[in-house]
C-alpha cells in the first residue's frame, strides 16, 4: 500500500486502486494457503530438496490438494513476490530465511499478519449483511452469528502471535498484576473468545482462579476444549453487561482483552466490572490501537497500512457487531483513547486512576488500567 500520507496525482490514485485490487485478491489466495497449510507443504518440500526448490506436483502431493489448483496458487504467490520462481516457470522456492516467517521456527511464531489475512473469508461471508447495515433503512448492525465460527479460532491464533511472548510477563508486570496472580487471586476475563488468553494465564498462574465469559456459545465450546484439565478455569456463555448477581465484590482482577470495542453496551459492562471488583481491585483492558479519534492523526501516527487495516476491519466486523442492538454505543476499534477513558470514568473509575499505555512490546494494542 502507498505509504505516503496522501495521493498527489490521478495516476497515483489509479495505481493505488490497482495495487489494492491486486493485493486483495492475493490476500484471499494467501488465506487459502493458511487454511490448507500450503505454506507448510511448500516449506517441507523446499527443506527436503537439494536445490531448496519445489515443483507444483511436489507441493500438491505434500498438501493432498489438486495439482491444477496448486499451480494457480503458486503462480499467484510468485507474482505477488511472496515466493521465488525460476526462469523455467516450473521451479518455485521459499528462501530458507523466509521459512520461519511463514510457518514459525524454533521459539518463533509465524508472521502475525497471516492471521489477519485469515479473517477475510469469514468477513466475506457476512458481506451482504454488513452492506445492509450501512443503509439508512437497514438493520442497526450485524450479530456475531452472521460471521462464521472460524472468527473465534482465527482471533485466538492471531492473539497468540501478538500476545504469547508478553501477556504473562511484560504486560502483567506493567499493570501491576504479576505478583497478585502469582500469589493467587480471583480473575474474570469478559469476552474471552476461544480462550487463548485464559488458558495461557491459567497455566502460568496455577494459584489463581480464572472465570471466562463470552457471548457466543461456540467460542465457549472451543475455549472449554482448549482448557480441558485445567482445574482453575471456569467458562460461561453470557453477556458482560449482565454478570452473575452473586459476583458482587468477588474478583481481584478483571480483564477485557480486545473485546470492549466489540460490545454493544460496554458502558453497562464496565458498570458491572465496578460491581464485581473487590475494593482496590484492578481492571485492565487490552484494546486495539483505538487511535486518537481523529483519522488524520491516526494515519500519521500508525502509518497508512496499519491505520487502514484497523479502520477497514472495524467497518467489516467490529462496528457492525458493536451496533447490532438498538441503543448500542457503536464504538468500532478506532474509538479513540478519549472515548475509552470516558467509558471508564462513566463506569465509576476515578479519572486520576485511569491510565492509557502503549508499550512497545504490544505494538498493535493500547492498554487501559484503572483501580476501583
Ligand atoms: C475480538 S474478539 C476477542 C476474543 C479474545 N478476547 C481474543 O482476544 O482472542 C471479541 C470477543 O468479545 C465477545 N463479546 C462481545 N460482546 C460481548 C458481551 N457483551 N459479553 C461477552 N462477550 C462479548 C465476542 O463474542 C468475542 O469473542
Amino acid at each position: 500500500m502507498n505509504k505516503r500520507a496522501s495521493l498527489k496525482s490521478e495516476q497515483e490514485l489509479r495505481d493505488q486502486i490497482l495495487s489494492i485490487a491486486s493485493l486483495g485478491q492475493v490476500a484471499m489466495a494467501m488465506a487459502l494457503g493458511v487454511e490448507l497449510k500450503l505454506f507448510e507443504a511448500m516449506a517441507t518440500v523446499c527443506k527436503a530438496s537439494p536445490k531448496h526448490s519445489a515443483t507444483v506436483a511436489e507441493v500438491a502431493a505434500q498438501a493432498a490438494c489438486k495439482e491444477r489448483y496448486i499451480y494457480e496458487w503458486m503462480a499467484a504467490m510468485a507474482c505477488g513476490n511472496l515466493i521465488d520462481v525460476d526462469p523455467s516457470g516450473q521451479h518455485f522456492s521459499m528462501r530458507p530465511e523466509h521459512i520461519p516467517v511463514w510457518i514459525g521456527g524454533e521459539g518463533q511464531l509465524p508472521e502475525h499478519s497471516l492471521h489477519v489475512i485469515d479473517f477475510l473469508p469469514g468477513f466475506g461471508g457476512a458481506f451482504n449483511k454488513v452492506k445492509e447495515a450501512f443503509r439508512l433503512d437497514g438493520p442497526p448492525g450485524v450479530p456475531y452469528s452472521a460471521y462464521e465460527d472460524t472468527f473465534y479460532t482465527v482471533m485466538a491464533a492471531w492473539s497468540r502471535t501478538i500476545h504469547d511472548g508478553e501477556l504473562c510477563s511484560g504486560y502483567m508486570e506493567l499493570i501491576g498484576a504479576l505478583e497478585l496472580l502469582q500469589k493467587g487471586v480471583n480473575v474474570l476475563e469478559a469476552g474471552c473468545g476461544a480462550g487463548f488468553h485464559i488458558e495461557k494465564m491459567a497455566r502460568t498462574f496455577p494459584n489463581s482462579h480464572f472465570t471466562g465469559i463470552d457471548l457466543t456459545q461456540s467460542a465457549i465450546n472451543t475455549a472449554t476444549t482448549r482448557c480441558e484439565g485445567l482445574p482453575n478455569v471456569k467458562l460461561i456463555c453470557g453477556n458482560a453487561s449482565h454478570l452473575d448477581k452473586k459476583w458482587t465484590e468477588h474478583f481481584d482482577v478483571v480483564f477485557f482483552i480486545d473485546s470492549c470495542h466489540d460490545m454493544c453496551r460496554p458502558d453497562l459492562a464496565i458498570n458491572e466490572v465496578q460491581r464485581v471488583l473487590k475494593p482496590g481491585g484492578l481492571f485492565s483492558m487490552i484494546e486495539w490501537p483505538n487511535g486518537d479519534g481523529n483519522v488524520y492523526e491516526d494515519r500519521k501516527k500508525y502509518g497508512s497500512a496499519v491505520a487502514a487495516l484497523f479502520y477497514a476491519a472495524s467497518a467489516m466486523h467490529c462496528l457492525p457487531v458493536g451496533s447490532h442492538v438498538e441503543g448500542a454505543l457503536q464504538l468500532g476499534n478506532m474509538m479513540g483513547h478519549g472515548r475509552g477513558r470516558k467509558l471508564l470514568e462513566m463506569g465509576g473509575f476515578a479519572k486520576d486512576k485511569i491510565e492509557v499505555l502503549e508499550p512497545p512490546f504490544m505494538p498493535y494494542n493500547c492498554i487501559y488500567t484503572a483501580r476501583k
